[in-house]
């Protein structure tokens, strides 16, 4: 049932639960959660890792489980204000991934759980992909899946939808290291994308007004660009040509995978829909895909200029 809540911002004390701290999108919300002055704690598989330690040194509470563990996912929420929820997926591939059957059964849990732990807000993250209707890609429908269900329950509830992250553009295998730069846009096509340090202060922004924002789905973005403009960008940014097209006829026809994210991007499915005028609103430190290269990419970018590889997206 979505409900809307008073603010419960006053007392900084507050105490938000973080799903995925070791990642990008829980590691944004994290650190722009501390920031804000709410005491964060971290759900972790592994509290020794190195970023575990670093979330700990960093003033996080860490409290060990896994998604499996349904007793370690109640015991982490109790004593909480608020739960950010992310799930892996297979989109990224068997390695880091999940399957769509579990990252449904994990997103689906989280949110029964918060509503039976009393959580008072509970911030969801999903895809740009999702809400008209199914997209045919498993990673994407399980999210629509998990954001349906929590629509039903009796929680104070947000949801964002973030487009496709800068930081996936400079993993090695898109040609970077050639020279070239191959993507969905066709060159005068337009998508969003997102840095992912701008989706923490986003989401801290939504817990901080939950009457604002409860029941709320928002897609999140920081920039629009073009293919000609990745061109333009990443040339810029190498000091040499880098030269833009679109993924070939021939790749497309080899590889389902990308060939239908190729097709929800031409049906605007994935070009995201973002109003970043208003977004700015809430983050007014936005992130340019130019300011990002120069940035926080920047180091990311210049290893994937010298580095050959496979970006493993033969996984539907
Ligand atoms: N890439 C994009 O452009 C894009 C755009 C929109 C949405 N998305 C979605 O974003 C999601 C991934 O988010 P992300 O990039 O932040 O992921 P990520 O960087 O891979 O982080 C995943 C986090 O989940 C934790 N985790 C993995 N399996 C777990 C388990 N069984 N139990 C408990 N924790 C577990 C990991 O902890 P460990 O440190 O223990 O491994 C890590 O902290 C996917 O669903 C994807 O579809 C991606």
């Amino acid at each position: 049932m979505f409900k809307h809540e008073g603010n419960f911002m006053s007392d900084s004390k507050l105490r938000i639960l973080v799903f995925g701290a070791t990642g990008q999108q829980g590691g944004s919300v994290a650190s722009a959660l501390l920031k804000a002055g709410w005491q964060v704690r971290a759900f972790v598989r592994d509290p020794a890792s190195s970023k575990s330690v670093a979330l700990r040194d960093a003033g996080v509470e860490l409290m060990q489980g896994a998604f499996a563990d349904v007793e370690s996912v109640r015991r982490a929420m109790n004593g909480v204000n608020g739960i950010f929820s992310v799930q892996p997926s297979s989109g990224q591939g068997p390695t880091l991934g999940l399957t769509d059957e579990e990252e449904e059964r994990y997103g689906i849990a989280i949110a029964d759980l918060a509503v039976e732990s009393g959580v008072k807000h509970l911030v969801y993250t999903s895809t740009g992909a999702v809400g008209a209707g199914p997209t045919g890609m498993g990673h994407f429908d399980s999210k629509a899946r998990i954001e349906d269900h929590i629509r039903t329950l009796p929680i104070t509830a947000s949801i964002v939808r973030p487009a496709a992250f800068m930081e996936m553009l400079v993993m090695p295998g898109f040609g970077l290291d050639e020279g070239r730069f191959n993507f969905f846009a066709r060159p005068d096509q337009q998508m969003q994308l997102l840095a992912v340090e701008d989706i923490g202060k986003f989401v801290a922004a939504i817990f901080a007004d939950p009457v604002r924002f409860g029941g709320k789905t928002l897609e999140i973005a920081s920039d629009t660009v073009t293919g000609r403009d990745l061109e333009a960008l990443f040339t810029e940014a190498a000091g040499r040509p880098i030269a833009y097209s679109r993924f070939s006829d021939e790749v497309l026809t080899a590889n389902p995978f990308l060939r239908k994210l190729t097709e929800l991007l031409d049906e605007g499915r994935l070009a995201g829909k973002a109003d970043i005028d208003a977004l700015r609103e809430l983050n007014p430190d936005l992130q340019s895909f130019r300011s990002w290269l120069a940035g926080s990419g920047r180091k990311a970018f210049i290893e994937a200029l010298g580095k050959a590889g496979a970006w493993d997206y033969g996984h539907a």
